[in-house]
């Protein structure tokens, strides 16, 4: 069984029927949310909501830790997680729904190893070259093809801290370091689904154009925003639910 990791979008979870909650405890606390148990349209799915019950937990305080432990306890064969963007490339307006195969790490002091109490855990360094994994990536990928759903086929990710949004001289200088797209949520999850074993992969839909770039060269829009979010989410539920009924 796979688990979807839904982020803002995914208020309104009520995409996964059968539901059962399953409350968890791990030696980095509770998840951000009682996992749920149930189906995505006919499959079996492990879902969790990033962002907690009533979006509690701003990005730079979602516990990454404990929710990528809780995932692997229950022995799920992979993540896909679902995280909204600002697009920085042009092709990266809203709704654009977008693979990304890199990221860039702009955020600081968040808990990003499970690897701090060295008697218990022991240490390793994990190979971050491709930071999501690739065959899940490439099923969601192939997933899309079946669906003709127009996907962006790789990109670089870059994470920020948040919770404000960036200022345009800094969506010009992640440009320049070669971004395609801005996010809060991706990192520290890739890592530290990578130092336990867990395939990962990003799915990523674009809400706006990032600060200072196209229809946000002046401000950013809320209002638009949050229609946005809801009009690309179920394009994103389709890829995963098509992706997870050939997946284990
Ligand atoms: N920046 C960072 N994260 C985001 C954005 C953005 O512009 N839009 C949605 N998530």
């Amino acid at each position: 069984m796979l688990a979807l990791i839904g982020g803002s979008g995914f208020t309104n979870d009520d995409v996964i029927e059968n539901r059962r909650e399953i409350v968890m405890e791990t030696p980095w606390g509770q998840p951000s949310a009682p996992l749920i148990e149930g189906t995505l349209k006919g499959t079996p799915i492990l879902f969790l909501r990033r962002h907690g019950v009533k979006h509690e937990f701003a990005p730079h305080c979602v516990p990454s830790r404990a929710n990528l432990w809780a995932l692997k306890e229950r022995g799920v064969s992979g993540v896909i997680a679902v995280g909204t963007v600002g697009g920085i490339a042009s092709d990266m307006g809203p709704g654009r729904i977008a693979m990304p195969d890199q990221l860039i790490d702009y955020t600081w002091g968040r808990e990003v190893s499970y690897y701090e109490d060295f008697g218990k855990f022991g240490m390793k360094h994990v190979d971050m070259t491709w930071p999501f994994d690739r065959a899940l990536s490439r099923a969601l990928l192939d997933a899309a093809d079946r669906l003709n759903k127009d996907v962006r086929r790789e990109g670089v990710y870059a994470c920020t801290q948040g919770p404000r949004l960036e200022t345009a001289a800094e969506v010009r200088r992640m440009q320049r370091d070669g971004a395609d797209m801005i996010g809060m949520t991706l990192y520290p999850e890739c890592a530290l689904a990578r130092e336990i074993d867990l395939p990962y992969a990003g799915i990523c839909v674009s809400v706006n154009h990032a600060a200072g770039m196209g229809e946000c060269a002046d401000e950013i829009d809320f209002a638009s925003l949050e229609s946005s979010l809801q009009k690309a989410v179920s394009g994103v539920v389709d890829i995963v639910a098509e992706a997870i009924k050939e997946l284990k």
